[in-house]
């Protein structure tokens, strides 16, 4: 059976103190939690200066803690550049790979995103990848191919033994912070999608095992419809994992 996970992204937010409090709240609103929660795994990314401070104030058996960023490179004359294997020794299980604001920003590309993935893999850390169709592909009908170019061209050309450290997230753009959700059938529709590719690369019990996430304002009100879906297997949630609540809430709706 394929995990379920709800992943909070807090992108370029909190201080090392709004970092600590909100980290704490959601570990204590997660022991106190009535719903049955235990079978989430559930993963938070801070900014880098803080990663090992909210490692430091969960519970590691309920909570995983990820960097949401690693260089391309192993290692060297990369002034401000932090790399798999410093990430790897914090103790940190998670990275994100191919966010749409790192495509965007910061000219990520494909081949760019395979080396991260590459060193991620060989540092033991668990990736999660992102994929997802700007709007104008949306509406050009191109979205299929957008993703299956992203995938192709990345996560794809791994071997089934390291597929078993890649979790996927299906991310619009014109879903994220926008407030503006894909309907659970939208979204159901890429990840049986994705699925599909995986079954077509690999084979259907591989397929089978990978968790493919759902990011784009998911929040209390729609994740359960969206976690409803059967190959939405969680969330990768960014402005609703900022409130210890909201982020709570996400995950009991599961
Ligand atoms: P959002 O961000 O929940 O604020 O839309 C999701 C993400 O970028 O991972």
């Amino acid at each position: 059976m394929r995990k379920k996970i709800v992943a909070g992204n807090w992108k370029m937010n909190t201080t090392l103190e709004s970092a600590i409090l909100l980290a704490s709240e959601i570990d204590t609103r997660l022991a106190d939690s009535k719903k049955n929660v235990d079978d989430v795994t559930v993963l938070l990314f801070p900014p880098f200066p803080f990663i090992h401070s909210v490692a430091d104030v969960v519970n590691a058996e309920k909570i995983g803690v990820g960097s949401q960023n690693i260089a391309n490179q192993p290692k060297g004359a990369f002034t401000g550049e932090v790399s798999a294997e410093m990430i790897a020794s914090t103790g940190v299980g998670y990275i994100i790979i191919g966010h749409s604001e790192r495509r965007a920003y910061y000219g990520e590309t494909n081949e760019i995103l395979a080396q991260k993935v590459d060193l991620a893999l060989a540092n033991n850390l668990d990736v999660v990848f992102c994929c997802g169709e700007k709007l104008e592909e949306r509406e050009a009908g191109q979205y299929f191919d957008v993703i299956k170019t992203q995938l192709s061209e990345t996560i794809l050309k791994l071997s089934s033994d390291q597929m078993q450290h890649i979790i996927i997230a299906y991310e619009p753009v014109w879903a994220i912070g926008t407030g503006k959700t894909a309907t659970p059938e939208q979204a159901q529709e890429i990840h049986a999608f994705i699925r599909n590719l995986l079954s077509e690369k690999f084979d259907d019990a591989l397929a089978d095992s990978v968790s493919i996430l759902y990011g784009g304002s998911c929040k209390p009100s729609n994740a359960k419809e969206l976690f409803s879906q059967p190959d939405i297997d969680g969330g990768l949630i960014g402005g609703a994992a900022l409130k210890a609540e909201d982020f709570v809430q996400i995950i009991e709706s599961y």
